[in-house]
Parts: structure tokens; sequence; C-alpha cells
């Protein structure tokens, strides 16, 4: 089956078309370089950037997947969760074109796509798994019991992983997004030079927090411009590293250990990160775990994972109607 899937979720507008989990072709439109001046993602540049790409780059999926619109067989669209404006976009053209074609809308909840981007490249990872989500805007450890039925395990009681990462970076005059440039300069020199906290959250067993030690780097930084001190920063990128590092990778290993979990996946932009990627490798080698993550290209948004969570939920029978809305806040296990 064909499905034309759709991203708008934050700044990559993309469009892909998949068949259950093989790529025809998938296409993204960064807006990156338009936010970089301002430090972050603007909401109504978001929105109004989605609205002039998406025609074309949905025409531009179709044509490298060498077929026309009237071989699609199902729309699959993010529509949580996401800024509001942008999800917008993404959720109204996919309900006009799955009308016109006459074909089922499939809802994809973004987090569950994250998921999905190690399907598309690990034949053999089936359910159930552990996964640990780290994006710019969620960090939860979850167990994936079924392609759509999820168990939240743990997750942030305040800011994301990719947030710290990027607030801290931009404290540091990093450009952004500021975690994938904190990961590339970050030199393992000495990391006792910065003393900052190994954070490690109040709640649940398995929760995180990270706004005490993105505290703790903003202070650091302030206090060094106040009495003219330079700042290593390369150091200091390494040592902020390290510290999230450590608070996901624990988590996620004791989790492991506690339900019984061999396979681990990781998933959502931070599972790009260089360490996580390198320290979680040789933590499940030494366990005999099986690790999964996406390869760089699927870590980001993009809509080939929507396209094949979209073929997961559309076979257990989540279908919306065109009354479908956008939701900005949404929890992966919603029902
Ligand atoms: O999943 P994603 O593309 O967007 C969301 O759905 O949030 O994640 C973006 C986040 C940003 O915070 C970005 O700084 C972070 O992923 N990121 C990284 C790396 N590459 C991307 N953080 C740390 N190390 C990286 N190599």
């Amino acid at each position: 089956m064909k499905i034309l899937s759709i991203e708008s979720s934050c700044d990559e507008t993309s469009v892909a078309v998949t068949e259950g989990r093989t790529v025809l072709s998938n296409i993204v439109a960064t807006q990156i370089a338009e936010h970089r001046i301002y430090g972050g993602v603007v909401p109504e540049i978001a929105s109004r950037r989605h609205t002039e790409a998406i025609s074309r780059v949905c025409d531009e999926a179709i044509a490298e997947a060498g077929i026309t619109y009237n071989d699609i067989e199902a729309v699959a669209v993010t529509f949580a969760p996401g800024l509001i404006g942008a999800l917008l976009v993404g959720v109204n053209f996919a309900k006009g074109l799955a009308m016109s074609l006459g074909v089922p809308l499939i809802p994809v909840h973004h987090l569950r796509s994250h998921i999905a981007a190690n399907y598309i490249v690990h034949p053999d990872l089936e359910p159930p798994f552990l996964c640990l989500l780290v994006s710019g805007g969620n960090t939860v450890i979850a167990e994936v019991t079924d392609y759509t039925s999820f168990n939240i395990l743990g997750g942030t009681r305040d800011d994301a992983a990719g947030e710290c990462f990027d607030k801290t970076a931009r404290c540091m005059g990093l450009e952004y997004p500021g975690g994938v440039t904190l990961d590339k300069i970050a030199t393992e020199a000495d990391l006792k030079k910065y003393p900052l906290p190994f954070p490690k959250s109040g709640g649940g067993e398995f929760d995180f927090s990270f706004s005490g030690l993105k505290t703790a780097v903003i202070n650091l930084i302030h206090n060094a411009s106040q009495k003219n001190e330079a700042i290593d920063i390369p150091v200091l990128c390494a040592t902020v590293r390290q510290r999230v590092c450590d608070m996901l990778i624990s988590a996620t290993l004791e989790a492991a250990e506690k339900f019984g979990y061999t396979k681990i996946a990781v998933a959502g932009g931070v599972s790009a990160n260089s360490e996580l990627r390198a320290r979680l490798d040789g933590e499940c080698k030494k366990r005999g775990y099986s690790l999964y993550y996406p390869p760089l290209k699927y870590c980001g948004d993009n809509a080939a994972m929507v396209g094949v969570q979209g073929y997961y939920e559309l076979r257990d029978g989540n279908i919306a109607g065109c009354d479908l809305n956008a939701t900005a806040t949404l929890p992966i296990n919603y029902r």
C-alpha cells in the first residue's frame, strides 16, 4: 500500500511516499537557516514557510517516487504534538488531499513516528522493546508493547534533553540548533574543570530533570562574564553533554533491567548525539542487549517515519475523519 505522508510539526516541511517499511521518496525542506538569526524557531514564521513549501515538496515527493497522485492509497499526517500553527498547515493539506483522492486519512503522533524511523532501517526490530525518545520537545522512556501501543515509564519533569542542549548552547553563543553544534565542538580535555551538577529528578524512578543543569550553566557563564573570565567553551560543551548522557543512559539501562528488556531503541533528534550513541553502544554490548538507532538522516523530523508509523496505525484501524484537528500536546499513549 502506497502512503503519502506529511510532517510539519516544527521547522521542517517534509513529504514522503512509503510502502510498509520501504521509503520510495522522502523530501525535507528545512527552515533552520531562517530561524537561526533569532536563535530558535519562531512559530509564526514556521507556519508561513510550511504554507509556502508544502505543495512543492509534495510534488517533489510524488515525482521522486516515480508515481502519480492516483497511485496514493492513503494519506498520513503528523497531527500532534508540535507547534500548533505549523501542525495545522500539514493537517489541512492532508485533509484536502485525502478528500480529493478519496483515500483514508491517518493521524500520526509525532513521537510514535520518531520510533518508527528505526523500522525503516532495522527490518528485525519488532515490538516489544524499550525506547528512549529524546528530541527538542520531549524526553520519554517508553515500553513499545506493540506498534500502536505504548507504556510510559518516565519522562522529563521540566525541559527536554534537546531543549537543555539548545538553551545552554545558546548561552555559550553557539549557533541554533545548539545541540548539534555543542556535540560537534565538545572536547573532553578536562571534565572536572566545571563543577556542574549530576541532576536527578525527585520524581518517578525513570523521570528526568534538566532545568537544574541548564540554570547551573547559565549562572556559570554569567559569573565568568562578570569577572571577565574566559570560558573554555569546548570543555563546557563536553561537560554538559556528559551530564545529559549520564542521566539518559543510567535511566534507560535501569528500566531495561527492571522490566527485562534486551532490545533497546533510541529515537528523536538527540539520538544523533555522538556520546549517547557511543556510550549506549558500549553498555549494551557489555550486557548482550541489542541496540537500535536511526541513521542520522532519519533522526531529525522527516515524513518517511510518519508514513511507516501510518502504515501500522492504518493496520490497527486508526483513521481520522475530516474533523481531524491538530493538538499541541498529547502523550504518546493517547487513545
Ligand atoms: O526530533 P527533532 O528533530 O525535533 C523535535 O521533534 O523536537 O529534535 C531536534 C533536537 C534539537 O534540540 C537539536 O539540538 C537536537 O535534537 N540534536 C542534537 C544533536 N542533533 C540534533 N542534540 C545533541 N546532539 C546532537 N548531535
